[in-house]
């Protein structure tokens, strides 16, 4: 075992794609402060800058001194709260959903969920670029799992014409995909779900807080929220500012979810502080108009400035833009010089992205200005042109 485990370490160092980790001083959103230099930083989830915002602080602090810091228990036996309902009753009209379940993180509720609505027997038709979570949560359901190119709706189609007789399928997609900051065609997909006789789980981790109105997400935007074959997971991770997850649909299909996710069942619920700093920060995302605008205006900055020079980048809308490099070591190369710049972007590699697409992946945030873009720009062309020399 340690001869094996020694050989497949050195195996990664060798490729470039051994992972290390900085511990940091501090730091969320546009900064990142480590061994006491700041970096000005493309990439955190803190979308919408909320992660610090004093008063879904103030709101944590709050149920820290009156619940204390563990629910102790899971929510079937004695960890759930008044703020966990009163928290899922406001998701769910928040989604123009009928009903919610909290989950501790989006990667149990992806794996929970698929698990429970699939099984032995049934199909599961996945974008060839989901998150890991879904990938994950595919292969353990043990149904027929069949990935489609990425978001080509003719090889979905054909997948799923190959399976015509059978009744238990499920479509997975992202509704924006974290690496590649692309948007799935949600009414296309829906357009094969009667059809087929099919179910959808969508991920909104990326899109919620952002896209739809006040920031309710690609599903209510594409007007697919409250449909008997539509479901959804999110996570509060990102654009939320704060920590857990969520999984909403109609009422019985999350009844049954919570039947029989093991995720759900048999896992500590989410602390009290969480839960109320998270209803805190969705009551400012969805008043807070002028978070989405400034992020919109920061997007088209990047994508106008982005077009003047010679660089890669994945065609994208979204506060995620990915700048191709290729190989893992251009892209470690890249990031260790944009550190030395003061910029902190880690080189994104496989297993995360297919072999060959290693990559900077980008994510605007809030408290960017359009000076941070400018100067990241400038660097980044520097670079690569030096790399092309
Ligand atoms: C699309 C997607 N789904 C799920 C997750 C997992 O969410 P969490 O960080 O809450 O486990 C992530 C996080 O990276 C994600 O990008």
């Amino acid at each position: 075992m340690k001869k094996i485990i020694k050989k497949k370490i050195n195996e990664l160092k060798l490729s470039n794609k051994y992972r290390v980790r900085r511990a940091k001083d501090s730091g969320n959103s546009h900064i990142f402060v480590y061994k006491k230099k700041e970096y000005l930083s493309f990439a955190s989830n803190d979308y919408l800058s909320l992660a610090n915002d004093k008063r879904i602080i103030s709101s944590a602090k709050k149920a820290l001194d009156k619940h204390g810091y563990s629910t102790s228990s899971s929510a079937l036996i004695s960890g759930y709260s008044k703020s966990h309902f009163a928290l899922e009753e406001e998701l769910s009209s928040f989604l123009g959903q009928e009903k919610t379940l909290l989950f501790s993180t989006g990667y149990q509720a992806n794996l929970g969920v698929i698990k429970s609505l699939v099984n032995r027997g049934g199909y599961i038709f996945a974008d060839n670029l989901n998150h890991a979570s879904l990938i994950d949560g595919s292969i353990l359901s043990r149904a027929n799992f069949k990935r489609y190119k990425h978001k080509d709706i003719d090889n979905l189609e054909e997948l799923l014409e190959k399976t015509k007789s059978l009744e238990n399928k499920l479509i997975i997609s992202d509704s924006l995909f974290s690496m590649d900051g692309d948007f799935a065609n949600l009414k296309k997909l829906k357009s094969k779900l009667n059809k087929h006789k099919a179910t959808m789980l969508i991920d909104e981790a990326h899109s919620l807080g952002i896209f739809g109105k006040g920031g309710s997400g690609l599903l209510v935007e594409s007007a697919l929220n409250n449909k008997d074959d539509i479901f959804l997971t999110g996570t509060f991770g990102k654009s939320i500012g704060t920590f857990g997850a969520f999984f909403s649909g109609k009422k019985d299909v999350v009844d049954f979810v919570m039947q029989n996710s093991r995720g759900y069942i048999y896992s500590t619920s989410l602390p009290i502080n969480t839960v109320e700093a998270t209803r805190k920060s969705l009551k400012i995302i969805k008043k807070e108009d002028w978070r989405r605008e400034k992020l919109f205006s920061l997007i088209n900055y990047f994508k106008c400035n982005i077009k003047n020079l010679n660089l890669s980048a994945i065609n994208s809308d979204s506060q995620i833009q990915a700048l191709m490099v290729g190989s893992s070591k251009d892209a470690l190369f890249i990031s260790n010089e944009l550190m030395k710049a003061g910029i902190y972007i880690p080189a994104i590699r496989p297993p995360t992205v297919e072999e060959g697409k290693s990559r900077l992946r980008i994510s605007l945030t809030v408290d960017h200005s359009e000076k941070d873009i400018s100067y990241l720009l400038n660097i980044l062309d520097k670079l690569s042109r030096n790399l092309v020399q």
